[in-house]
């Protein structure tokens, strides 16, 4: 509702050109009237009236009739046609999140009038009283209130309080936020074979053993492996290795792949001892997808769309079924007044999914792996079973439906947990390592309780192959970078077996529910994203339907060079070397002695960023090659430095 006056206008030019007066339109417009589901929101969605969680708008104590709540990194745009004349508003940080000292966001709004900054409230924080902003804004065309984050990236709930626009002529209308065109770097994989995938693979003496070699390049292929231990054969058409080898031990074999147009081989080292997932799992998780929308079908769909799209070629190797597979808590599911486990305590799937056997059976018949989820706790998230006192009965179903990974997520355990001290934190991960070691089936574990304790110190002790390391991740600037730039004192504790896990990736296709929607990450922030992730060593798990995949996105998960620096043997994890004004560079060893370095421009704006090589130890002039073109860029002598876009990276390898 715009608070309209009539008024005269008089101009000089319409004196001399009109020689009359003329009447226009003025008044004033609440920025709360204007259409804030345009508003481009880091987190939740922003809110007229109300603070981005729904509350009334506050700051510092004083409550706000109007005006716009939202979430750092935030825009709104807003056209004006050069008839505005002052914005005016009251900003800062919501009091929702700054009552809580833990939780103080701390931002910074500006004012951009036609790409120009008019005005910055400069870093505000929870807790502290609005500042008024007024601000004249004569003759602009298109006005962006931006709300940027502040030091930390969390709880950034900003207010314009009180928000209003006067004009003369045209009222302002908000505008869509121009989404910036995917680019594909990725080259087309050739037709000649190539071997791609991980060049190490651990098993359990004993165990069933599942590896399928994989290669891009025209089909039919035919694939060969020289040594392999006793007990596995390999099937030649499609790469899938299968048997149990009983011997512990280090087999070197050589891995060939062979179409009309050439041959390719590799070395790939097949470590039959204790340790398994020696580099990060690639696969496919159903949560930030469905979430409990998942069923039956909509996993087969991802797992064949996994092979037909020939993902599977670049390593994805993981079709995982998060949270919402079993039946609701209690004696009996009260949807169906059944029981939630069999006389012997084993969990009962609920309808969505009829047959769990039938289902690995699929997954595996196409080379691919299958993975289950649930809590410790007597619920998990979503109020379904978990498994607080059957944990060996879990253990022991989940081996023989055939599963190969396990998500063990904390969620309801908060229920029984005793004070949560860290010998509480540790207790459940305990009792199910016990619970999976007495089964005969190597099953990936994966510990989700969000990096409590401070989980990277102990995930390996308690036997975790790999450990949440954050909150969950949804698909919006500042929590993807919040995440993984967060991620840099954990770099110590990764290594073969042992994973730190930043969350699942947020491409493509999201939504956490039946309703999809293309990712909210700008292009360069999805590079960001799996540059990133790659860099960490993090398990690599997409969260959109595989059979949905767009090209960009196909793009984006299928570059070998890059997926190959997550899955480097060596599995040392990149450590930050550089943090200012935006510019960060990371810098990961790889097993041949080169380094990949992400340089990366956490700005809204693009800037310059450069590497030198003493700043990562390497003397004399280095072939630098730009790992999403895979091209080189040359010889460099001392250092190496590239325009990098808003929120975009440049990831190179640097050799000698
Ligand atoms: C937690 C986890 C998520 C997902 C949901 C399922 O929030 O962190 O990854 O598994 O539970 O309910």
């Amino acid at each position: 509702m715009a608070m309209h006056r009539r008024i005269y206008l008089l101009t000089a030019g319409m004196v001399f050109s009109m020689g009359a007066f003329a009447i226009a339109e003025a008044g004033s417009v609440w920025l709360d009237t204007l259409d804030v589901s345009l508003i481009q929101t880091g987190w939740g969605d922003s809110r007229a009236n109300r603070s981005v969680d729904g509350n009334p708008l506050s700051i510092q104590g004083k409550e706000f009739e109007r005006g716009v709540g939202t979430h750092a990194d935030s825009l709104f745009m807003i056209q004006l046609d050069g008839e505005a004349t002052e914005l005016s508003a009251l900003v800062g940080v919501d009091d929702e999140v700054s009552k809580d000292e833990t939780k103080r966001g701390s931002v910074v709004f500006k004012v951009i009038g036609d790409k120009k900054e008019l005005w910055s409230s400069e870093q505000m924080k929870g807790g502290q009283a609005a500042k008024e902003c007024r601000v004249d804004i004569k003759g602009i065309k298109v006005l962006t209130l931006v709300v940027e984050q502040g030091d930390d990236n969390t709880y950034d709930h900003a207010d314009w309080a009180m928000a209003k626009i006067d004009y003369a002529g045209k009222a302002p209308v908000a505008l869509e936020i121009p989404r910036p065109k995917p680019y594909i770097l990725t080259p087309k994989a050739g037709p000649r074979p190539r071997i791609t995938g991980p060049k190490v693979f651990g098993v359990r003496p004993g165990n069933p053993f599942l590896f399928t070699v994989t290669a891009t390049g025209e089909r039919p292929m035919k694939f060969d492996v020289q040594g392999l231990p006793e007990g596995l054969t390999l099937d030649a058409s499609s790469g899938q290795i299968r048997g149990t080898v009983r011997k512990a031990g280090e087999y070197k074999t050589t891995v060939i792949a062979e179409n009309k147009l050439g041959k390719a081989q590799r070395e790939f080292r097949i470590s039959v001892g204790d340790k398994i997932c020696l580099t990060p799992p690639m696969g496919w998780n159903s949560w930030n997808c469905w979430a409990c929308a998942v069923d039956d079908d909509k996993v087969r769909a991802s797992a064949k769309a996994m092979v037909d799209s020939g993902l599977i070629n670049h390593g994805w190797t993981y079709i995982n079924i998060d949270d919402c597979w079993m039946r609701k808590a209690g004696a009996q599911d009260p949807a169906i007044g059944e029981p939630v486990r069999d006389n012997d305590g084993y969990p009962i799937s609920n309808a969505r999914f009829p047959d769990m056997k039938k289902l690995t059976d699929y997954i595996h018949q196409l080379g691919l792996k299958a993975g289950v989820y649930i809590s410790p706790g007597p619920t998990t998230c979503q109020g379904y079973i978990g498994s607080w006192k059957f944990e060996r009965q879990d253990a022991q179903q989940f081996a023989e439906w055939g599963f190969d990974y396990l998500k063990y997520d904390w969620c309801g355990y908060s229920d029984v947990s005793g004070n949560e001290k860290m010998e509480d934190l540790q207790r459940p991960y305990i009792l199910m390592r016990k619970m999976l070691d007495e089964v005969d089936r190597d099953i990936v574990y994966s510990l989700c309780q969000y990096g409590w304790g401070d989980v990277w110190t102990w995930g390996e002790a308690v036997g975790g192959n790999c450990w949440r390391t954050t909150g969950d991740i949804t698909d919006s600037w500042s929590s993807m970078a919040g995440i993984g730039f967060a991620q840099a004192d954990h770099a110590q504790y990764a290594k073969p077996g042992c994973w730190n896990d930043p969350d699942m990736l947020v491409v493509g296709k999201v939504g956490w529910g039946p309703k999809l929607h293309d990712s909210r990450l700008t292009p360069d922030e999805q590079y960001t994203h799996i540059s990133l992730w790659c860099l960490l060593n993090s398990p690599l798990l997409i969260g959109c339907p595989i059979e949905q995949l767009d090209d960009f996105t196909y793009s984006l998960l299928t570059n070998d060079e890059v997926l190959d620096i997550n899955q480097d043997p060596l599995g040392q994890q990149a450590r930050r070397i550089y943090n200012e004004s935006g510019k960060q560079v990371w810098v990961k060893r790889l097993e041949d002695g080169a380094l990949a370095v992400g340089l990366f421009n956490t700005q809204s704006f693009s800037q310059a960023v450069t590497v030198g090589w003493k700043d990562i130890d390497v003397r004399g002039t280095q072939t630098v090659r730009d790992l999403w073109r895979q091209a080189d860029e040359g010889r460099f002598e001392s250092q190496y430095s590239v325009e990098v876009p808003a929120h975009g990276v440049k990831l190179i390898r640097v050799s000698k």
